[in-house]
Formats: structure tokens, sequence, C-alpha cells
């Protein structure tokens, strides 16, 4: 197994409406460049509330999840596509922990926001998360893969 394995992963990582109206799209995309992930897909859009369901599917049954379909669909979201090494496990590390309360200064939801249920930004849980995730938000001729000739520093 070399440092190489898992280099093409991909996750799912999508700037909620509150993101997108405090202007944090910049920041959080920048923070994914710097760390050293490849952008291979972004598209700020309007979520139906088809899509949410799809996607929260594993939530339905939680009290919180007509309010969570609600606040997602507020508004534009900003949904991305990430890949490198390991990228579905260190965004997760990234985002900081679900409740904004428990995420450490440093990690964005612990930097930029207070509310679980206002939490800035969304990222796959698992690689097979990813997977089903990425297929529900974007069509195969959305994502790109192009060469930036810099994997030999970054990894
Ligand atoms: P979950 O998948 O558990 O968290 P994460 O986004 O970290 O993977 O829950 C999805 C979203 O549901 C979460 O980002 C915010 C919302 N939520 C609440 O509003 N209240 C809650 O108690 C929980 C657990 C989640
Ligand atoms: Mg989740």
């Amino acid at each position: 197994q070399s440092a190489w394995t898992g280099v093409n992963e991909r996750t799912f990582i999508a700037v909620k409406p509150d993101g997108v109206q405090r202007k944090l799209v910049g920041e959080i995309v920048r923070r994914f460049e710097k760390k050293g992930f490849k952008l291979v897909g972004l598209k700020l859009m309007q979520a139906s509330e088809e899509l949410l369901r799809e996607h929260y599917s594993e939530l339905r049954s939680k009290p919180f999840f007509r309010a969570l379909i609600a606040y997602m669909g507020s508004g534009p979201v900003v949904a991305m596509v990430w890949q490198g090494l390991d990228v579905a496990k260190t965004a997760r590390k990234m985002l900081g922990k679900t409740n904004p309360a428990d995420s450490l200064p440093g990690t964005i939801r612990g930097d930029y926001c207070v509310e679980v249920g206002r939490n800035v930004i969304h990222g796959s849980d698992s690689v097979e998360s990813a997977q089903r995730e990425i297929a529900l938000w974007f069509r195969q001729n959305e994502l790109h893969c192009w060469e930036d000739n810099c994997n030999h520093w970054i990894y």
C-alpha cells in the first residue's frame, strides 16, 4: 500500500443556505484548496424538496427532519465535489462536529457558527456516502478530471 492509495477519492461538500447568505463560500473553498484538495465539481443551486429528502433519507424519522429540509431549501446552496487522498475523512475533520458547540476552533463549524440547525456546511460521512451523494447531486458531465501537476508537491 503506497502513499498514493486513495488519491482519487472524492467527497461531496455543500455550503448550506446560511453559509451562502453569510458570504462564507470563498472562505470554505479557500480552506479546501489550500489544504491541497482538487475541485472537480461546483455549482450554485436551489435544491428541490425531493432532492433534499433523498439526500437526508437516513434521517427521515428524526424529530428535526422537517426543519432540516426547510432550512436546506431556504436558499441556494453551493454543491461541490473535492478529490484527494483520504478526502472524505479529512473533510469531516475540517468541518468539525455536527453541533458547532462541540466543534473546535480551527474547524469550519467551530469558527463560523453556533447552532446545530444552522451549521453552514455539509460533508459526506464516508466514501460510500460520498459516492451516493455525488451521484444524487451531480451529472457525470459536471465532474471534471484535470491535471494540476501539483500532486508530487502535495503528497
Ligand atoms: P447528521 O448527518 O447527523 O450530521 P452531519 O451534517 O454532521 O453529517 O445530521 C444532518 C444535519 O441535520 C446536521 O448537519 C444538522 C441537522 N441536525 C439538527 O438540526 N439537529 C440535530 O440534533 C442533528 C443531529 C442534526
Ligand atoms: Mg451526515
